[in-house]
């Protein structure tokens, strides 16, 4: 049996099991009283980064907690930084506090300044009401939530920055106790309005670059200046106080670019740069956004060549004390995605509130060759139905309950494995978790997110 300890000498065996399906942190000394078990507790928790596996270390207890090794390796280190969107932190200054929502992610505009090559959005961005830009109306009926979400994202399909009232909505967010940052191309970062975004309190910033050099940035991000956006990547870094807002860089592997993935942390590293998050081009509408993406239902040799380069890459950005993040090249399905919509919502720039992204727009896609249609699953509209309205709807419990569900089963199945056959192939325990737990919903069962990519 692998497990990574908080304190004490191993345990022979293993007594209560406690899942922790959020962020929380259960009182120890109660679960004792409760259990009546002086055993040592395995905690199966869905998230485990540093902080909170510090926060469980520091209870009374705490020598008798025991974090299974397979949830550190299949949940750490992806969930250190979580990459979706942008890859932002998961707790912030609201720490372990419980809210209801983990995660909002706000669409501040469909609407787009570039023409990137790879990018579904754009075609999809044509002909939007309020000129794809989300109204002041919409975010009125998102503000009295605000005390009960913990992080805000203010990334969708289009420009954050085209939206006007960004930096006052950032505020608001900030007033409120939340977590905020945005993903953007970063034309539009100028001096002036990067000051009023400081001045509101921003946690994190991550630009997009999928090339490292003018030529190439400007033949994939069409209609963008690349000098201008180092400069405005720059800035970031000479304006911010201390190490906050967390600057980050998104880089789109393609078959355009993956020879610059060192490039790229070193111009990072220049700019002054926290983070680089290597994305797949995962991204596919009908046509739009296909043929770029570099992974593949099985590895190829042109995989693992792939592989080794970005691994390269990542050790030097280590060495230039830049932190990274990846993705998978082939499948790996995952109880739940990263968006996990079991606490979080995405709030289109129309109102339409849903799972995901991907969800909010669906249409014909490719999901690891095939061409299959990606469902658009609504939970309702803003401002017409309230937010907690939304979130009571049936088709929003259907999907959290069934997240809830792969999640449970999956982790009863690797816990039974391991009491059962503790020296069993772990291999074939965690295949045999995949296989217990139940469908994904629709929609989810064709969207790489799920399968870690
Ligand atoms: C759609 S953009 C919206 C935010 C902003 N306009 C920007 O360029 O960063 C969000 C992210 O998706 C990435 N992206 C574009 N096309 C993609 C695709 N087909 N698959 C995966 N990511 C894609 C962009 O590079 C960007 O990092
Ligand atoms: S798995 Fe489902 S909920 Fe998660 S990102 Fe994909 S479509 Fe959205």
């Amino acid at each position: 049996m692998s497990t990574a300890r908080c304190g004490g000498s191993p345990p022979a065996c293993f007594g209560s099991v406690l899942h922790v399906t959020d962020h929380s942190i259960p009182d120890l000394s109660a679960f004792h009283r409760a259990t009546r078990t002086p055993q040592p507790v395995v905690v199966l928790a869905f998230k485990i980064d540093d902080g909170y596996h510090n926060a469980w270390c520091s209870q009374p207890f705490a020598n008798g907690v025991y974090f299974t090794l397979e949830f550190i390796m299949k949940n750490f280190f992806s969930r250190l930084f979580p990459p979706k969107a942008g890859g932002q932190p998961e707790s912030g200054r609201n720490g372990t506090r419980k809210r209801r929502w983990r995660l909002l992610q706000v669409e501040p505009a469909l609407a787009c300044n570039l023409r990137c090559v790879m990018c579904p959005w754009r075609e999809i961005a044509q002909n939007l009401e309020n000129h794809g830009l989300m109204s002041q109306e919409i975010w009125e009926a998102i503000r009295p939530y605000l005390p009960e979400i913990q992080s805000v994202d203010f990334t969708g399909g289009g420009e954050p920055l085209l939206q006007p009232h960004l930096p006052e909505w950032i505020a608001e967010a900030q007033s409120a106790g939340c977590e905020t940052g945005f993903l953007s191309n970063g034309l539009l970062l100028t001096k002036e309005k990067l000051q009023q975004i400081l001045d509101a309190g921003v946690d994190w910033i991550c630009i997009s670059m999928d090339g490292a050099d003018a030529q190439l940035y400007e033949k994939i991000r069409i209609g963008s200046n690349f000098k201008r956006v180092c400069e405005n990547v720059a800035n970031i870094a000479a304006m911010r106080t201390g190490s906050v807002p967390r600057i980050m860089i998104n880089f789109v592997l393609m078959d355009l670019n993956c020879h610059q993935v060192e490039d790229i942390v070193r111009l990072g590293s220049r700019l002054g740069v926290d983070q680089i998050n290597f994305k797949q081009c995962e991204v596919i509408r009908g046509e739009r956004g296909k043929g770029h993406g570099l992974f593949g239902a099985r590895e190829t040799r042109d995989i693992r060549r792939l592989k080794k380069s970005l691994e390269k890459a990542r050790r030097l950005a280590k060495k230039l004390n830049v932190a990274t993040t990846a993705f998978a090249f082939t499948p790996e399905e995952r109880s739940v995605c990263d968006q996990d919509p079991r606490d979080s919502l995405f709030i289109r720039y129309d109102g339409v509130a849903a799972p995901c992204i991907n969800l909010a727009i669906g249409g014909p896609t490719t999901f690891l060759g095939k061409e299959v249609e990606i469902p658009n699953i609504h939970y309702g509209r803003l401002p017409d139905s309230d937010l907690m309205a939304l979130w009571q709807t049936e088709t929003c419990k259907f999907y959290r309950q069934q997240f809830e569900q792969r999640l449970k089963a999956y982790d009863q199945a690797v816990v039974n494995g391991m009491l059962n056959n503790p020296g069993g192939n772990r291999l074939r325990a965690l295949e045999a978790a995949t296989a217990a737990m139940p469908e994904p919903p629709r929609g989810c069962n064709v969207c790489h997110y799920l399968y870690d990519i």
